[in-house]
């Protein structure tokens, strides 16, 4: 595996092995790496002839109160798990090589980033998509490998691609969950024991709602409510918002259908923590 730091060298090494018709698939983080970054990695390696997996911690996408002068970083370990996984380059830009000096240009997708995360997060996606967009031209053709844990993330993507016909093939991977089914999160390093135990209400809450939806409730406020209730049971958990909606069109849904998409996210501590499912599937627990 080849760190890169500059992405002209990244273009010109990428450019060279197209020429070989080599295919590429491109893996965006910001670190500190888990398992659930890995398992893009493995399944762009299983997908491609050439793996790019980059680390940026991109400060467009947090709101001055928000935690991008704590976000956690260890990229000597990033560097031996992203090269375990299959990964054949690390780009790791620094923030004058992504952005120089300042970046006057955004691009934001009006309408799915001012719901839900955008509530609490207006400047969010917009930073996300500018990022991702300049990283889809540094990189060009290729598959683009997103996790489903950040659902309306991956949406906003997609919905880049095809306003701005982005020649990228968006892969969307299932979420990878710690043993007792909290979603794997880099955040997840700001809980203290006690919050750690207590955040695995998250994935119990969406556990106790698929039981409700398998026994034959179709009614939202009833899955919504008893997501609530067990949230609430801890008092160490805020809740941002629960809310089921349809999983591609981000619509409330009332009734529940074979689209509709569970979404949860609270505060633990200084985490923010974010959860989903599949209505109808459940939690891949
Ligand atoms: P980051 O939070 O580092 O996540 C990088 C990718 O890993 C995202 O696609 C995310 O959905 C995926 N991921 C994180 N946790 C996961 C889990 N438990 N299971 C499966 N996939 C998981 O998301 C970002 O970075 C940034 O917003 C980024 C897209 C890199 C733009 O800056």
């Amino acid at each position: 595996m080849k760190t890169i730091i500059a992405h002209k060298e990244l273009q010109d090494s990428l450019d060279d092995l197209r020429v070989g018709k080599s295919s590429i698939g491109l893996v965006p983080t910001m670190g500190y790496l888990h398992e659930g970054h890995l398992s893009l990695i493995k399944r762009a390696k299983l997908e491609n002839d050439i793996v790019v997996t980059t680390i940026f911690v991109n400060p467009l996408q947090f709101s001055a109160t928000e935690d991008l002068d704590t976000y956690p970083k260890d990229i000597e370990k990033d560097t031996l798990l992203a090269c375990e996984a299959g990964a054949d380059f690390l780009f790791i830009p620094s923030q004058q090589e992504m952005f120089c000096d300042d970046v006057l240009t955004s691009i934001s997708i009006a309408e799915i980033s001012s719901i839900l995360e955008g509530v609490s997060r207006p400047t969010h996606f917009a930073g996300v998509a500018t990022v991702v967009a300049k990283l889809f031209n540094i990189v060009g053709v290729c598959s683009a490998y997103f996790g489903e844990k950040d659902w309306q993330q991956l949406h906003v993507i997609k919905r880049m691609i095809t306003d701005l016909s982005y020649r990228v093939e968006i892969k969307g991977c299932p979420i990878v969950r710690d043993a007792d089914g909290l979603a794997l999160s880099s955040r997840n390093m700001y809980l203290t024991e006690g919050q750690r135990k207590e955040a695995s209400n998250i994935p119990r809450s969406l556990l106790k709602a698929y039981d409700l939806i398998k026994s034959g409730e179709r009614n939202s406020t009833a899955v919504k409510q008893l997501i609530i209730a067990q949230l609430e049971k801890s008092t160490e958990i805020g809740i941002d918002y629960v809310e089921l909606v349809n999983g591609e069109t981000f619509k409330v849904a009332d009734r529940i259908d074979d689209e509709t998409r569970v979404l949860i996210a609270v505060k633990i501590g200084k985490a923010r923590l974010i959860d989903n499912m599949s209505a109808l599937n459940g939690p891949n627990i």
